[in-house]
């Protein structure tokens, strides 16, 4: 860094030397950008207009897949995750491609079985992929064993990420120390690791820990290092700074729309900071503007609606404060929202430090940042003074067994034995590498979703996604039509919703004729977009509407109090899309504790259940919840099929 630089803006070409240790690159918009600021909604066709000019760079690699991308394509985006990896590798030739591999987990919430994890890598590495990085959330390594040996058979990169986390505000403590991280990076070296990885992935890391923490693993190993620090609390273009100081091989950027916020580091002015140094980029800086105007001009209008302007700050102070992902604190404050307890919030501040240490301090990443923030939500709403833990996650339960890995401090004992009171794997946990407990899978999946599938790709994803992953199916192969909600959008319709937008704040809109009076024939609907709902009465012009049968279902559905419902109708009919009311249904009623859709059922009609037996599988913010029978009885109804959506104090169940 003692290089002088002697240059002015107009000559700095014709002037600069190459470097002699030039800091390495990693480009994230394509992936971790757009998952962290745009809801991971980047849509391929949006990525080919500068794909080309992304591979004249130079970057060490560009991240074009995994972690959240494999889910919300083909559930929100109606895009065959597959193909993505296919196009762009057709338009970016020269620079390699990285994902962000979950482990066990690969692009899911929960720990697959081994024969879906080579399946998984195996077509990754087929279709295009060349760096798996790879993390575990829990940190344990055992959990890289599978994925590993079909990432080097396949003849591809392995990175191993050590996922950076505290308990303290800043680096050390009992857990998470130096020492922590330096063996955990020799035991990914042993392991065969091409690279390490040091996954920041909530802004944690203060430059004044980077340093030595990137000086010792230096010394420590001989593979590569790199760096990946989210921007969320605002340290980490400090952090970069002291890292290339310290002699970090690889950084991860952001081109400047899709970087900051919760998001990471711009790489333009990294370029310009480094410039004539002996870690200089290399990189072209004009060409890297090129390439921004076409984000902003083409690309980001379809986008900028998602990101959250809520607040005018880029920083989130809260992750400083909480040693969180801010991610994770927005996933709290919807799930809150949702809940109308957003007044709840300072509680689950408090509450949460609490579990993820009886949760045996955690590491907090997808996807144990949900586990613990899950529960601590329910601990705060469903709790009693005389009874902590009254509604434990399914997830939950699995950590306790032992089922995501080893945890960094043992679980405590008294909620371990509670959450695995009537576990069905049984009630002692385990301590072998969790997928040994695991059942193959894939052929199972094969013969559940049959010809739907056409290839192993299809099959793969709906074992990842059964749900979801046939809904896609369905679209893709035309059995079904696919929503407006999961159709691209086009530059000319944002032009003109930005110009309604425009009229409407200026007054202008042109008043609308008077609605006309509601009929007899009017039916109301629940609508869902995305995790929103409304109510909307529909009333057909001309003709007697057709009334379908009703869905059988013999209990009333709970009263439904949306938030900003239209008023129904008073003379409406029984409403086709409502279970008709059924004296005959007395009984308990199992409510839905909170919004979400039915993953499964685990009791039908008819059987018998006891108090705290799992009725069925409620999947709420990507977590999946087991709703249990509130007293012993049979079941005499139930209501919705997998797959439904349904509003919270929705009656799932009766049990007389
Ligand atoms: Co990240």
């Amino acid at each position: 860094m003692s290089d002088k630089v002697k240059m002015t803006a107009m000559n700095y070409e014709a002037n600069r030397r190459k470097a002699s240790n030039p800091i390495k690159i990693m480009d994230l918009s394509l992936r971790d950008g757009h998952q962290s600021l745009f809801a991971t909604r980047g849509r391929t066709e949006d990525m080919i207009p500068v794909a080309e000019m992304m591979d004249e760079v130079g970057f060490w690699a560009i991240e074009t897949w995994g972690g959240a991308t494999f889910d919300t394509m083909h559930r929100f985006l109606n895009e065959d995750p597959w193909e993505r990896l296919r196009t762009l590798k057709r338009y970016i030739k020269k620079t390699p491609f990285s994902m962000l591999l979950r482990a066990q987990n690969l692009v899911g919430y929960r720990n697959y079985a081994d024969d879906l994890a080579y399946a998984f890598v195996d077509r990754a590495a087929e279709n295009g992929m060349d760096v798996f990085r790879t993390f575990d959330a829990l940190n344990d390594y055992r959990n890289f064993e599978t994925v590993v040996k079909q990432i080097k058979k396949s003849g591809k990169h392995f990175q191993g990420c050590i996922c950076y986390t505290l308990t303290e505000p800043r680096l050390g403590g009992e857990v998470y120390n130096l020492d922590y991280f330096v063996n955990k990076a020799k035991d990914l070296e042993s392991m065969g690791a091409d690279s390490v990885c040091v996954k920041d992935m909530a802004g944690l890391m203060a430059p004044y820990d980077a340093y030595p923490l990137i000086k010792a693993l230096k010394k420590a190993v001989k593979i590569p290092i790199h760096l990946h620090s989210h921007f969320t609390s605002g340290m980490s273009p400090m952090t970069h700074l002291k890292a290339i100081e310290a002699g970090v091989d690889i950084i991860d950027t952001c081109m400047t729309p899709y970087a900051y916020r919760t998001s990471h580091a711009a790489v333009e002015p990294l370029v310009m900071a480094l410039l004539g140094t002996n870690r200089d980029t290399g990189f072209d800086i004009k060409k890297l503007a090129e390439i921004n105007e076409i984000f902003e001009k083409q690309i980001l209008p379809k986008y900028k609606h998602l990101l959250d302007t809520s607040k005018v700050s880029i920083i989130d102070i809260n992750v400083l404060l909480h040693q969180t992902p801010g991610g994770m604190l927005s996933n709290l404050v919807n799930q809150l929202r949702e809940m109308d307890a957003l007044d709840k919030i300072d509680e689950v501040y408090k509450e949460l430090p609490r579990v993820r240490k009886e949760l045996g301090q955690i590491p907090l990443v997808t996807p144990t940042s949900q586990i613990v923030g899950v529960q601590t939500v329910n601990n705060v709403l469903h709790d009693t003074p005389d009874e902590r833990y009254k509604m434990i996650t399914g997830q939950v339960k699995d950590l306790c067994y032992g089922l995501y890995g080893k945890t960094a401090v043992p679980i405590d004992k008294e909620l371990q034995k509670k959450a695995l009171k009537g576990y069905p794997r049984g009630e002692e946990p385990i301590t072998s590498r969790p997928a040994e407990v695991l059942e193959p899978e894939l052929e199972k999946a094969k013969e559940e979703i049959g010809d739907l599938a056409v290839d192993i790709d299809d099959q793969i994803l709906y074992a990842i996604f059964p749900v979801t992953g046939k809904k896609f199916l369905e679209w893709k192969y035309g059995k079904t039509e696919a929503p407006d909600s999961v159709k691209p959008i086009s530059l000319e319709q944002v032009a003109a919703r930005d110009a309604l937008v425009k009229k409407a704040l200026a007054g202008e809109l042109i008043e609308k004729p008077d609605a006309p009076e509601k009929t007899e024939a009017v039916r109301s609907f629940n609508v869902y977009v995305d995790e929103e709902f409304f109510q909307v009465d529909v009333d057909p012009v001309g003709g007697a509407p057709v009334i379908a049968t009703p869905q059988v279902a013999v209990a009333p559905a709970a009263p439904v109090a949306p938030k900003a419902a239209a008023p129904v109708a008073k003379a409406a009919p029984a409403a086709a899309s409502a279970p008709a009311p059924a004296a005959s249904a007395d009984g308990t009623v199992l409510a839905a504790p909170m919004p979400g859709m039915v993953v499964r059922f685990e009791k039908k009609v008819g059987d018998t259940v006891k108090q705290g037996d799992t009725i069925l599988i409620l999947e709420a913010m990507k977590m999946e919840n087991a709703l249990v029978a509130p007293c012993d009885g049979t079941i005499n109804a139930v209501n919705f099929a997998v797959g439904d959506s349904v509003v919270k104090g929705a009656t799932l169940a009766v049990i007389g």
